[in-house]
């Protein structure tokens, strides 16, 4: 079983929506998925509850989250999703501990570049693989990314951040998904939306397996925090 934790202390940095549309995803009955909301906003809830069905499954953490990380391994769960609150509490200090790997989005922003250094810190200091992605960018054109989003790259590479080579475009796809409880896929299958978080996964899972020892680092995004 593998837990991929969303954090970073911005809010609005996408935590909840990539966890959403990357959860409807990846959930299949043969390989479920559980979703842990713990933060007390309750994005991820309510997107669950406009979702109306119960898969993938979704749990409520206040303060901790071994417990439902361990009953989820006794119910063969395959991948655990935890959204987190934008801040440095309890619960997010528990949730990194637990994790197989952070996700942390950031905005391609000068703010909210700098607000992953704290994040960082905290995988670092648990011993945590982790990779930024970057979030809500303005779209490519011609293939060429937006300045924007390499004056960021430049900035997380000063502080040695690890990024993720591609990034989630800021699209009304991804919004209008969420409004009706769907994942980028199952609300356009074809869209560009639906494209960019199947490859973000792709790099997740690439990451994951060369954490778990089964690939070779070498390709996969994430940095292991020695
Ligand atoms: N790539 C994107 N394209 C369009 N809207 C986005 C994108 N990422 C996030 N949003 C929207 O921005 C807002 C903040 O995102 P959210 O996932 O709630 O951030 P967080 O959970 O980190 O606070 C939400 O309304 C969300 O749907
Ligand atoms: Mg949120």
């Amino acid at each position: 079983m593998n837990v991929i934790v969303f954090a970073s202390r911005k809010g609005g940095s996408g935590k909840s929506t990539l966890a959403a549309h990357l959860a409807a995803h990846v959930h299949k009955a043969t390989k479920p998925c559980l979703l842990i909301d713990a933060d007390p906003q309750g994005s991820l809830t309510l997107w669950h509850k406009l979702r109306g069905t119960n898969e993938p499954a979704i749990k409520t953490a206040v303060t901790s989250v071994g417990g439902i990380i361990a009953a989820a391994k006794r119910d063969g769960i395959e991948w655990v999703f935890i959204d987190t609150p934008p801040n440095m509490s309890a619960v997010v200090e528990d949730s990194i501990k637990n994790a197989t790997m952070v996700i942390i989005p950031a905005r391609p922003g000068v703010f909210d570049v700098n607000a992953v250094q704290e994040t960082i810190q905290t995988c670092r200091a648990a011993r945590k693989p982790y990779a930024v992605v970057l979030n809500g960018a303005p779209a490519r054109r011609d293939d060429v990314e937006s300045p924007i989003v390499t004056i960021a790259r430049e900035s997380l590479t000063k502080f040695r951040a690890p990024v993720w080579g591609g990034q989630i475009t800021n699209r009304a796809d991804l919004l209008m998904a969420l409004s009706h409880g769907e994942g980028a896929r199952e609300y356009y299958a074809e869209g560009r939306a639906a494209a960019e978080i199947g490859r973000l996964w792709a790099a997740i899972e690439r990451s994951v397996k060369a954490i778990r020892g089964n690939a070779p680092a070498s390709g996969a995004m994430h940095k292991q925090a020695a």
